[in-house]
């Protein structure tokens, strides 16, 4: 049995990669220290405990971790005198035990489904010094019902379901989240009523595919339905990711159009303009389906803020497809696009594709692709000119203290001026009109008009 005292008053830093499910992951870690009399420390030197919450999508964040763990070889002594690091998340969930082989610093290792015996790892490697590693299968179900220490006051992840059924042919997820599981309506519409006491104002609900949300429970998804019941909490502003667009049913269209506080923005991955590749993707939907798809969503929700994922460089991809891409990403307008250049993960079917493209050519389109999509964010940008947008305060600028920052309905960066004879730290959470005079590829700016609220 685990003795959690030896935890209390050792100080703890966290560094999170990857996706919100990580984040969100983050801070129930988080919690369950706090709940054991951790504290926060503000780097890793000022820590007893070292976490690191890993990611594998791409061969990026993979290879980040081994330099961040052995930078951690030359840090000063810790506060307490001894150092516990820890590896969580999915290469904690891919590799277990074997990633002991190449990171001879680390105590600890637990996985994605294993975060609710984090505490009794840490405190059992500090009382034998030993290693300790919990990787449990990922259809166990991944406990929901723990401490959880928020980030910011005013904003929430809220998971919704854990996992993904797609299986696209490139994506390592599915091996290290396990299948698809939501968690019942119930428990995330209180969750949220209690989210509402506390204060926070916005929230965003997460999964890999919020659309076949239920599906695993009552056979149709209830997406929709959540929507609309967690729209009736209270809650001021809802935003969602991801959606899989081949899961994005009317009803669901409809909810985010009529619930008030479902804000008009949507994440819907498109991964490639060319329906040959998204074949090969497994994505299940053509470029003609996602373009209907997008007009039937814009027919009911005009001033959408439609976001989207891009992958450059599947095997294969010739400068045809790519094209498609390009003129996928002007006719769907995208206001802001995630992209990445394919990324080989062992174990995925496309991994045993053989692509004769060179990394060159693909750099080269990779870069074009960025120069659409910086295109069609500035329009979407300019069309706020001259109106006045609501701001939920995050902060001040990291440039300029003098100038708050925080995010539209639609989910742009705002600027404007702090108040005059105002600290801005009071300001944190409350919601301020902004008149936009300046409209940038990556934000808007303007001057505040009325006191927050
Ligand atoms: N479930 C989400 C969806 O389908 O919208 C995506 C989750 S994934 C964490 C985020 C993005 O990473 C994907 O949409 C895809 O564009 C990108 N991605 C996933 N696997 C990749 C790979 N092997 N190489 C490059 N990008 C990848
Ligand atoms: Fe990966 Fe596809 Fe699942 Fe998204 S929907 S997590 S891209 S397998
Ligand atoms: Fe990465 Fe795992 Fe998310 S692989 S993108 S942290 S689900």
């Amino acid at each position: 049995m685990s003795n959690l005292s030896i935890l209390s008053g050792k100080t703890y830093f966290i560094r999170t990669f990857g996706c919100q499910m990580n984040l969100h992951d983050s801070e129930r870690v988080s919690g369950l220290l706090d709940s054991c009399g951790c504290l926060v420390a503000s780097s890793p030197a000022d820590a007893d405990i070292v976490i690191f919450m890993t990611c594998c999508v791409r061969e990026a964040a993979d290879t980040r971790l081994y330099g961040q763990c052995s930078s951690c070889k030359s840090l000063p002594a810790s506060p307490s005198g001894k150092r516990v690091i820890a590896v969580g998340g999915c290469i904690a969930q891919r590799d277990g035990e074997g990633l002991l082989t190449n990171l001879d610093n680390v105590d600890v290792i637990f996985g994605t489904h294993s975060i609710a015996h984090v505490a009794e790892l840490l405190a059992d490697a500090f009382a034998d010094g030993d290693h300790h590693v919990r990787v449990e299968e990922i259809d166990t179900g991944a406990a929901t019902d723990m401490p959880w220490h928020r980030e910011t006051a005013y904003h929430a992840w809220v998971p919704i379901m854990t996992g993904c059924n797609n299986f696209c042919s490139y994506c390592i997820v599915p091996y290290v989240r396990g299948r698809e599981k939501s968690r019942p309506m119930d428990e995330i519409v209180d969750e949220v009523t209690g989210l509402v006491r506390q204060g926070v104002r916005s929230i965003t609900l997460l999964g890999q595919n919020v659309n076949s949300y239920g599906r695993d429970h009552d056979h149709d998804p209830r997406f929709a339905e959540l929507l609309r019941r967690v729209g009736d909490t209270g809650i001021e502003r809802i935003y969602f990711t991801s959606s899989h667009p081949k899961d994005l049913l009317p009803e669901t269209i409809d909810a985010m159009a009529e619930v008030p506080a479902v804000m008009p923005q949507l994440h819907l991955a498109v991964q490639s303009g060319s329906s040959r590749i998204l074949k090969l993707m497994n994505r299940k939907y053509t470029r003609e389906q996602y373009l209907d798809l997008v007009q039937r969503v814009r027919d009911r929700i005009p001033n959408i803020a439609l976001t989207t994922d891009i992958i450059v460089g599947f095997p294969g991809e010739t400068e045809e497809d790519f094209e498609q891409t390009v003129s996928l990403v002007d006719e769907a307008k995208f206001a802001q696009a995630f992209t990445f250049i394919y990324s080989k993960r062992e174990g995925t079917p496309a991994a045993k594709i053989v692509d004769p493209t060179p990394r060159a050519v693909i750099q080269e389109r990779f870069d074009r692709l960025v120069k659409h999509v910086e295109q069609t964010a500035f329009d979407f940008n300019q069309g706020s000119l001259d109106t006045t947008v609501p701001m939920l305060i995050e902060g001040t600028s990291k440039k300029d203290p003098n100038v708050l920052q925080g995010k539209s309905p639609w989910n742009q960066t705002v600027h404007c001026p702090v108040p005059a004879g105002v600290d801005p730290v009071t300001l944190i959470g409350k919601v301020i009109d902004v008149h936009v005079d300046t409209a940038r590829t990556w934000y808007l700016a303007g001057a505040s008009v009325g006191d927050a609220r």
